[in-house]
């Protein structure tokens, strides 16, 4: 599928500048080191996170981005458990959460944990808010779960609060409502206050806007920045927008093929973008000083298929500075001038290959020996 922007339009100049870096000294709250999740299939094995490092520092907001199937759901997922390892789920790797490594503790353990260390907000509420029961019931019983010591009367008083809280205007008659009387941004915020309920120390908020219109996902976007402030939580913000990451997170990881591609502070990635497919989303954007009928840019191609292993650049199908090495060679994960900045490419953004190339706007490929120029592929 190719990147469809979704009207978050982002200034040419980037993100803004209160977007402020964590302190990159901060011990992480957070280490996935070389998490591969794969599922099962009649086609084979989809490897959806293959081999994924990233860390989250406290109070950090990270956010991941990529197009639709780059693996950030089960990538989120995956951290959090919700993929449980079976027949035909693989899940090898170490996520490292407060010194205890999610991967090999008991189950039991395991949900013990969310809410009160580590939660989540979906994309669509309506699937995790119960439609028979009021919306009052259903966070008064998260809450006395993780404070069994308060009366149901105490419980639902701090439910009231909680949705205060999170913007619910007259919260304690909205206690009595069923799911489906509220709007979508209603709901999303109920989906919130659950999510915060138990004071997690990170939150994965998981394309936590896509189903509402542009007014309210910024709204949305905006309680979720002061609630983590509030509560000093970390946060993971995945999306498919980088426009909606720009302003809003420290650090952002771009994920491609199961993959991440690239990796840097917020502002180090909009000044100094290395990787072409990061360069692709961003050319994608909407910007504020074009004029509103200008046509948009999608990435032209597909993304490649997860259950056939690719010996090469996962990009290079769509790649405009595509040449033979990176057919033949996955390029490893290289640091930039910024140490915390890293990509995958050999012919980065910025490289004479690249530039002729994306200047020709197509794809160009290497013949071998000193005598023979580069060629056109097609
Ligand atoms: N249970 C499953 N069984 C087989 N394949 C799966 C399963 N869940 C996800 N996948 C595959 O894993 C890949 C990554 O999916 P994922 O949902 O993580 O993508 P995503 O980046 O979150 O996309 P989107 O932006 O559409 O939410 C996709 O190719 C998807 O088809
Ligand atoms: S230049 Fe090569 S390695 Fe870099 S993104 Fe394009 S195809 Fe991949
Ligand atoms: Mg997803």
């Amino acid at each position: 599928m190719s990147a469809k922007p979704t009207g978050n339009p982002v200034s040419a100049a980037g993100p803004a500048p209160d977007a402020a870096a964590s302190p990159a000294t901060a011990a992480p709250l957070l280490e996935v080191v070389d998490l591969c999740t794969g599922f099962h299939t009649p086609r084979g094995l989809v490897r959806a996170v293959d081999h994924v490092s990233i860390a989250v520092r406290p109070e950090e907001t990270l956010g991941i981005v990529g197009e639709s199937g780059s693996g950030k759901s089960v990538f989120a997922r995956s951290v959090m458990g919700l993929i449980a390892p079976g027949q035909r789920v693989e899940r090898t790797g170490r996520i490292m959460f407060a010194g205890r490594d999610l991967v090999r503790l008991p189950r039991r353990e395991l949900r013990k944990m969310w809410g009160s260390e580590i939660a989540m907000v979906l994309q669509d509420p309506l699937t995790s808010l119960n439609p028979v029961t009021r919306i009052g019931r259903q966070i008064s019983e998260t809450v006395r779960r993780h404070r069994p010591e308060l009366s149901r009367g105490e419980a639902e008083a701090a439910s009231v609060e909680l949705l205060r809280s999170v913007g619910i205007p007259e919260p304690a008659k909205r206690m009595h409502a069923y799911p489906h009387q509220l709007s979508g941004g209603m709901r999303q915020r109920v989906g919130i206050a659950i999510a915060l309920a138990g004071n997690p120390r990170l939150l994965f908020a998981d394309e936590p806007t896509t189903a509402l219109d542009v007014t309210v996902q910024h709204q949305i976007l905006d309680l979720l920045g002061r609630q983590q402030a509030e509560r000093h939580m970390a946060m993971v913000l995945v999306t498919h927008d980088l426009g909606v990451v720009a302003t809003r997170t420290d650090r952002i990881a771009v994920m491609y093929a199961g993959r991440i591609v690239e990796t840097a502070p917020t502002r180090t990635l909009f000044a100094n973008v290395m990787m072409p497919y990061t360069r692709a989303l961003l050319d994608a954007l909407p910007r504020l000083e074009e004029p509103s009928h200008t046509r948009l840019n999608a990435i032209p191609g597909h993304p490649p298929n997860l259950a056939v292993p690719m010996p090469g650049c996962r990009f290079a199908d769509r790649c405009p500075a595509a040449r033979r090495k990176c057919r033949e060679q996955e390029p490893p994960l290289v640091q930039a001038d910024d140490p915390e900045h890293s990509y995958r490419c050999w012919y980065p953004v910025g490289s004479p290959e690249y530039e002729s190339s994306a200047a020709a706007g197509t794809e160009t490929t290497e013949r071998s020996g000193s005598d023979q120029g580069a060629m056109r592929e097609r």
